[in-house]
């Protein structure tokens, strides 16, 4: 596959790394601990494929409100309001604090059911699920290596790229806990790494990418003069 036609994550210096972006139709996985700006990175291959190139996309976010998650998103520059004719924020956090107490079981219905709708009103070309790890917490698997996989059958025919957010827990390097790594198309991985005593970086690192030659190692992840970008880790 050429570099054309895929999803660029518009995080400068990221996209060559992936031979061009992220493969149509892939479902990837975006893994982090807190605070590593998985949302923020997730936002912009949305935000910045709907100013750049007019990408359709929808953001369904389970935990952190819309409200939150605007008013980060606007001190980053990335208002959603200025795409919000191309890309829906749909808030599912509210809808289950409305439904507190609702039987679990119903809970991925729920959310197949606005993921599906908003297929057929929007057609986004993008989705993201922020995150997988609480849908997973709602839906409370009995059989959780039979129903990841089923998951990603249902995902795979929404015909959308679709990114995971995916919580990391510090000092546990799993990417998934049922299969997901296995089951997704692609890794990106962002961690916090100590570079001394006192300074903490953000890295970024392509760990699997199906059907591309892309660089395995990590990267700087910088947010500046209000880009994401990616920068070669010089030696400290
Ligand atoms: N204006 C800003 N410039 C740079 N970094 C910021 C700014 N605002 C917030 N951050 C950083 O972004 C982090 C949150 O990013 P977020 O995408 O929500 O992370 P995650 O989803 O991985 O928990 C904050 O912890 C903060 O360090
Ligand atoms: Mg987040």
């Amino acid at each position: 596959m050429g570099s054309s036609g895929r999803i660029r994550t518009y995080v400068q210096g990221f996209d060559e790394k992936l031979s061009g972006g992220i493969p149509p139709g892939h479902i990837v996985l975006l893994a982090g601990e807190a605070g590593t700006m998985k949302s923020t990175v997730a936002w912009n291959v949305l935000h910045s494929g709907a100013v750049k190139e007019g990408r359709t996309g929808a953001y369904i976010t389970l935990e952190q409100s819309r409200e939150s998650f605007a008013a980060h998103l606007r001190t980053m520059g990335m208002d959603p309001k200025a795409v919000e004719d191309k890309v829906s924020i749909v808030d599912l956090a509210m809808i289950r604090k409305n439904l507190e107490g609702m039987a679990e079981s119903t809970w991925l219905e729920i959310f197949k059911m606005y993921a599906h709708n908003l297929k057929k009103s929007l057609n986004y070309e993008l989705l993201v699920i922020d995150s997988l790890t609480v849908l997973l917490t709602l839906a409370r698997f009995d059989r959780p290596r039979e129903q990841m996989f089923q998951l990603f059958e249902w995902l795979r025919d929404l015909k959308a790229t679709t990114l995971l957010v995916s919580e990391m827990r510090t000092k546990n390097d799993e990417f998934g806990a049922h299969g997901e790594e296995f089951l997704a198309d692609g890794i990106i991985h962002v961690k916090m790494e100590r570079v001394d005593d006192a300074n903490i970086q953000r890295r970024i690192r392509c760990v699997k990418m199906r059907g591309s030659a892309h660089s395995p190692n990590y990267y700087t992840l910088m947010f500046e003069n209000g880009f994401l970008q990616a920068t070669r880790v010089i030696a400290e």
